[in-house]
């Protein structure tokens, strides 16, 4: 194993390093003059303002074959630290005459690369601009930049509308990473598994990825614990698992395209429990961990038995459940919050019927659609939020405009109104007002152009930007072509506005 990466963590001189040996993040290169090469570098990030080395530019990856090896934590005093051995098969393609282009790694050692079946050679970070010869490769780390680029040097260079599998041993001792917020996200190491939520960019702490929505994939996954422990990816088991000399090997298939902050791979001591389906057909495969308490199982059982319902009534009002699988993913562990991981939603100790619901409808608002951008999150989490205001209205608990009526009334703070959900920035993308006054946004909407307009243009947005991504214009764009009506005041004043929007929209 290398550990030279190591020597390259922290420090001001290293981050000038970095950013020289990287490049501008965002910046996409420019194509050669006449008379120089054609050939330039991939940008270090796709220029998502909030996350400027979040995926990278140059390449469209395809397909990430995940094949892991993981040992959790030993028993109680020991530190909470896991040994992950990884092999990572990405099939991409160029976008661009590519010199050289970049993966996204934090916190695990590159042990070796190879592109197309040639090893490249392991080399230092050169200064900004030096010339390193032959196929290579070097891993910039800096925690305090937050800046996890893992430089690749093909060669021969890629030419544009080339197909080519980079594949990457890697490994390391998993700890508990932190977002730009502080809170645990990535390969959370616990001592009976490993939690992974990876939302907004934590999957570089698992695989070398393109780590942002806008390169979407899909997965296989191979993941071997020791003997009695569960694996459990996204998507489908596309055969058993295999137990020999104390090992058992879990394969999982993700057939659908993925953003890779939704993909996970957690692993525990669950009851992995055989599919049911809804009653359109979707395959529902649940785990749960045997440790949760007998309250916390009654809860999690109940709530976990309303799924199918779950699903039949969001395809009612939002279109077809847009992929192979569902199910949950429920550990006696926390992280303090669940996340809607493609296919299988993973719950910090136990899963509440409001949290499924909100889980299940990320499915189509989230996943199915991504936010282009990290400041379009009030799409994914306002309407996440607002369909449980429907689901609970659909039980019979208080109607969806009780619920915005609840949202409106109480007197808050100006603190609460100048927050712009529209503009939430990266340490506000998981505030409250993100989530209700995004549902209460998405209420009004529907007051001001009707239900007929509001479920036919929610339809026709994940039917439009399935497998993909789109912007709050975008979004604005089908509401004003299926409703015909001009919106931007109206969306100015959601989530831009910074005081409580009129009273227009609230039951007198
Ligand atoms: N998207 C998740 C949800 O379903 C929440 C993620 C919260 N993440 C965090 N770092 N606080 O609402
Ligand atoms: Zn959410």
């Amino acid at each position: 194993m290398s550990g030279y990466t190591r020597k390259w963590v922290g420090g001001v001189a290293v981050a000038t390093l970095a950013l020289g040996a990287l490049g501008a993040a965002g910046a996409s290169a420019a194509p050669g003059k006449p008379g120089e090469s054609r050939y330039t570098a991939g940008a270090s990030g796709v220029g998502d303002e909030y996350f400027p080395y979040a995926g990278n530019g140059g390449y469209d990856v395809e397909h990430y074959d995940l094949d892991i090896t993981y040992t959790p934590p030993a028993p109680s005093p020991a530190p909470v630290e896991g040994e992950f051995e990884g092999v990572a098969t990405i099939d991409l393609v160029a976008t661009q005459d590519l010199d050289r282009f970049n993966l996204d790694l934090r916190g695990m050692d590159v042990e070796a690369l190879s592109v197309d079946g040639r090893p490249a050679a392991s080399v230092a970070p050169p200064v900004a601009g030096a010339e390193v010869d032959g196929q290579a490769f070097w891993h910039v780390q800096d925690d305090a930049a937050r800046v996890w680029e893992l430089t690749v040097q093909p060669r021969p260079k890629l030419k544009a509308g080339q197909h080519v599998q980079v594949v990457v041993e890697y490994g390391g001792t998993t700890t508990r990473p932190l977002d730009v917020e502080g809170a645990l996200y990535g390969w959370v190491t616990q001592r009976d598994g490993a939690m992974v939520v990876s939302e907004p960019e934590g999957s570089m702490t698992w695989y070398p990825v393109s780590d942002h929505q806008t390169d979407k994939a899909t997965y296989s996954f191979e993941i071997t614990v020791p003997e009695g422990k569960v694996a459990v990816a996204n998507g489908i088991q596309p055969r058993p698992e295999e137990t020999a000399d104390g090992w058992t090997t879990w394969y999982w298939d993700a057939p659908d395209q993925q953003a890779s902050y939704l993909t996970t791979a957690s692993v525990g001591d669950f009851d992995l429990r055989d599919a049911y389906t809804s009653a359109s057909g979707v395959p529902i495969i649940d785990a749960v961990d045997t440790k949760l308490s007998p309250t916390r199982l009654a809860t999690t059982n109940a709530s976990l038995g309303r799924q199918a319902d779950m699903i039949d009534f969001f395809e009612s009002k939002f279109g077809p459940y847009p992929f192979v699988a569902y199910g949950s993913i429920v550990d006696n562990d926390s992280v303090g919050y669940a996340l809607e991981t493609q296919t299988r939603p993973v719950y910090s100790s136990q899963a509440s019927e409001g949290t499924v619901a909100h889980e299940a409808a990320h499915q189509w608002f989230g996943n199915a659609v991504s936010p282009e951008r990290w400041q379009d999150i009030w799409l994914n989490e306002g309407w996440a939020t607002y369909a449980t205001w429907m689901w609970n209205e659909e039980r019979g608990i208080r109607t969806a405009q009780q619920s915005y009526d609840n949202w409106y009334a109480p007197a808050r703070n100006q603190a609460y109104w100048d927050f712009q959900i529209g503009d939430p920035g990266p340490l506000g993308l998981f505030a409250g007002q993100v989530y209700n006054r995004g549902a209460a946004t998405l209420h009004a909407l529907r007051v001001e152009i009707g239900d007929e307009a509001f479920f036919e243009a929610a339809r026709l947005w994940v039917e439009r930007f399935d497998d993909s991504s789109g912007t709050a214009d975008d979004f604005q764009a089908i509401y004003e072509e299926v409703s015909g009506q001009d919106l931007e005041a109206f969306f100015q004043t959601w989530l831009y506005d910074q005081q409580k929007p009129p009273a227009t929209w609230t039951t007198p």
